[in-house]
């Protein structure tokens, strides 16, 4: 791998770093930040003195990349080199480089506030812009001034605007990879296709079929249209007459592949034979396959987002940014000269898409980051004047503190409480690890892990209802248990109970098409959980999976009563006149049980008064996913916070101004003031691309 463009300026970038405490790399995708930066650090004695840290913003890059390096150093995966992801820690005592998830590195640094195990941090992918690699950036800043002697930062990107970052960290220097980019060339269609799956089918068989050999990369969405993709692909090039045109192989390519199948793009393909790489854009900047030299790109991207006004996500398939349109031709010139087929035309790249993305900060919830902002020893922190490198809005800050209050994270006066110090330890979102906190009051420890660790695996698990493999089934299965009428989250809890008196039976997994994958990763998952709350509680709890010291129905009644306590957020009322909820909160609003639901109703025909969901889901109408019976006596004393509840004291007390030491948000500016803050002198194109961004939704 000598040859990649990076390890060329292996000199200048160890020099550059000796001098500085804080380095920018940019260089194109593929170039080797990823799989090379860390070996150049580590042969130059960088990982004598600690860990070379390298984060990923996804999970299947952290294991892909440290599984490449440690096959190019020749060692096993785990030992010198190793991956640390949720749930997953592949490291050992002997770990030299690591690679780890932001959201790792962002936990690692609760118990361990300096990070001193590590002498080099590189924050990888930066231009991704997570959540968590934002937070990181602000974190890494204050630590570069404690730590100045011993710790090096690496800030990577493919794309990123070098100088905003540089500024942040004080006009650190900026090094710039260039890599061999051969030209490509742009074909845009004339006009936005009906179907996107069709027009990509058609592209890539046209190409199949007239150009010369070089794989094919096409972008999708998700994992269903590429699936479809895939099936059709695979159809369409078995009807081609025998010797027209060279052999082809289909390969998926996305998130929740099984490992087995994601390394297979990264061996050659046979002699005389096509590669076409059916990819979400994982294969954007995250992955680099080789040997493309055709890109298919559609123009859209699935992305979640979250509305702090409404609490509200939606999983929309939105326009890409010309910079990811750009990142996207690029995959095509990796070798040598390629081409890029854009199904939309100029004008639409032109005059529709955004110039860059919208970062994750400014499109998420953020309670789990203010929790985690709060607990961190650091008394010079105040979430509201965090140094953000693109501040999130108000509103969402809100919205989390909000949240945090109703679940006990912090008290009237905004301070972080005990309960939500110790919510904090546990890596799940704040709702659920207030439920397991509440479910070991009540007795019922074991439920709530089963049914956390069952919606932590939840889209790797699920049924696989759209999984097409139903027509080869020789009986129906389907005799899974449906929640005793009290909602999903007992479904999952009794699924579960169900695949633990059957020992663990795969093919019990199965018969009930559950993924066997999934429900061994929930297994897993549940033991983790179990330890974490083990050592919180420092004793020996009871966290058998199938317990039961009251009978089933007083069980359900405690966990129901827990996630109560734990989603007192997340709750909604029936209206008596209405087929349907209503949220309560801020600004309640008309929802609707997701059909996908086991809830029912009563022998009265009668749906639950009261109902705590999981989450809010807009697709062609609001509705709460997986949702759990509630009752009244539990739902008062919410109500009744929320009465108390005053954002103002919340976010701007005034109890503790003066004090300076303490952590609080007492001296949050005016709402109206903060706002034009926000966006005064760091007035980046982020800011206009998002304002852009949320007219044009409005306007849909
Ligand atoms: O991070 P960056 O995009 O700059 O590049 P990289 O991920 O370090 O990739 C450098 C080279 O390693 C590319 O040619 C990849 O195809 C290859 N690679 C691989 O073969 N297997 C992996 N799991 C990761 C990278
Ligand atoms: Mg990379």
């Amino acid at each position: 791998m000598a040859n990649l463009p990076i390890t060329q300026f292996e000199e200048k970038i160890i020099e550059t770093v000796e001098q500085n405490p804080v380095v920018v790399i940019i260089g194109e995708t593929g170039s080797g930040k990823s799989t090379q930066l860390s070996q150049i650090l580590h042969r130059n004695g960088y990982s004598k003195s600690g860990i070379i840290g390298v984060t990923q913003p996804r999970r299947v890059a952290a294991v892909s990349v440290a599984r490449r390096v440690a096959q190019e150093l020749g060692v096993p995966l785990g030992e010198e080199v190793g991956y640390a992801i949720r749930f997953e820690d592949r490291t050992s005592e002997r770990t030299l480089i690591k690679y780890l998830t932001d959201g790792v590195l962002l936990r690692e640094s609760l118990s361990n506030a300096e990070l001193n195990q590590y002498s080099v941090i590189i924050l990888d992918e930066a231009h991704e812009r997570s959540l968590n690699t934002d937070i990181l950036l602000g974190l890494v800043k204050r630590l570069v001034k404690m730590r100045a002697s011993n710790l090096k930062i690496l800030i990577t990107s493919a794309t990123l605007d070098g100088e905003q970052v540089s500024k942040f960290f004080s006009n650190c220097p900026i090094l710039n990879v260039p890599g061999k980019l051969y030209p490509v060339e742009i074909l845009y269609s004339k006009e936005r296709p009906k179907s996107y799956i069709d027009s990509c089918l058609k592209t890539a068989i046209d190409i199949h079929v007239k150009e010369p050999e070089g794989d094919v990369l096409i972008f999708m969405t998700g994992q269903d249209d590429i699936e479809k993709l895939v099936s059709k692909l695979e159809e369409k090039v078995r009807s081609l007459e025998e010797g027209s045109c060279m052999d082809a192989i289909i390969l998926p390519l996305h998130g929740s592949l099984p490992p087995e199948m994601q390394v297979r793009v990264f061996s050659p393909p046979p002699p005389n034979c096509r590669r076409f790489i059916v990819s979400t854009n994982i294969a954007e900047t995250s992955l680099t396959v080789d040997g493309v030299v055709y890109v298919i790109d559609a123009g859209y991207v699935k992305q979640r987002q979250y509305n702090p006004s409404t609490g509200m996500y939606s999983l929309d398939v939105v326009q890409i940014s010309k910079v990811q349109a750009n990142q996207r031709a690029g995959r095509a010139g990796r070798t040598r000269p390629g081409k890029c087929y854009r199904l939309y035309p100029s004008k639409v790249y032109q005059d529709d898409f955004l110039d860059v993305t919208v970062p994750e900060i400014q499109r998420s919830s953020l309670a789990g980051s203010v929790l985690y902002l709060k607990s961190l020893d650091l008394s010079d922190i105040n979430v509201l004047k965090f140094d953000f490198l693109d501040p999130p809005s108000f509103e969402s800050l809100e919205d989390a503190l909000k949240q945090l209050y109703l679940i006990d994270a912090i008290d009237e006066n905004g301070t972080i409480t005990s309960v939500g110090r110790t919510m904090a330890e546990l890596p799940l979102e704040p709702s659920l690890s207030r439920t397991l906190i509440e479910a070991n009051e009540y007795n019922c420890l074991a439920q709530a892990l089963t049914v956390a660790a069952m919606l932590s695996a939840e889209t790797t698990l699920l049924l696989s209802r759209s999984n097409r493999t139903e027509k080869k089934r020789k009986h129906t299965p389907r005799d899974l248990p449906d929640g005793s009428g009290l909602g999903d989250h007992i479904q999952l809890l009794q699924i579960y109970e169900r695949w633990d008196e059957t020992d663990y039976d795969v093919d019990w997994c199965r018969d009930n098409d559950l993924q066997v994958r999934g429900m061994k990763f929930v297994k897993d998952v549940r033991k983790q959980l179990s330890q974490i709350m083990q050592k919180i509680a420092k004793g020996s709890l009871d966290v058998r999976a199938n317990q039961s010291r009251k009978g089933r129905q007083q069980d359900y009644r405690n966990l129901r009563k827990a996630l109560c306590v734990g989603f007192a957020n997340q709750l909604a009322e029936r209206m008596i006149h209405h087929n349907g909820y209503r949220t309560i909160g801020f600004k309640p609003q008309l929802v609707q049980v997701h059909p996908s639901s086991v809830l029912r109703t009563d022998e009265e025909g009668m749906l639950p008064n009261y109902v705590v969901y999981h989450e809010l889901i807009s697709t062609s109408r609001p509705y709460m996913r997986n949702v759990c019976a509630v009752e009244m006596l539990w739902v008062t004393p919410i109500l009744k916070k929320l009465e108390k509840l005053d954002i103002n004291k919340l976010s701007g007390g005034v109890s503790h101004i003066g004090e300076g030491t303490e952590e609080t948000l007492a001296e949050a500016p005016k709402k109206e003031v903060d706002v034009a803050g926000l966006s005064n002198d760091r007035e980046s194109k982020i800011q206009a691309a998002r304002e852009r961004f949320l007219a044009r939704k409005a306007n849909k």
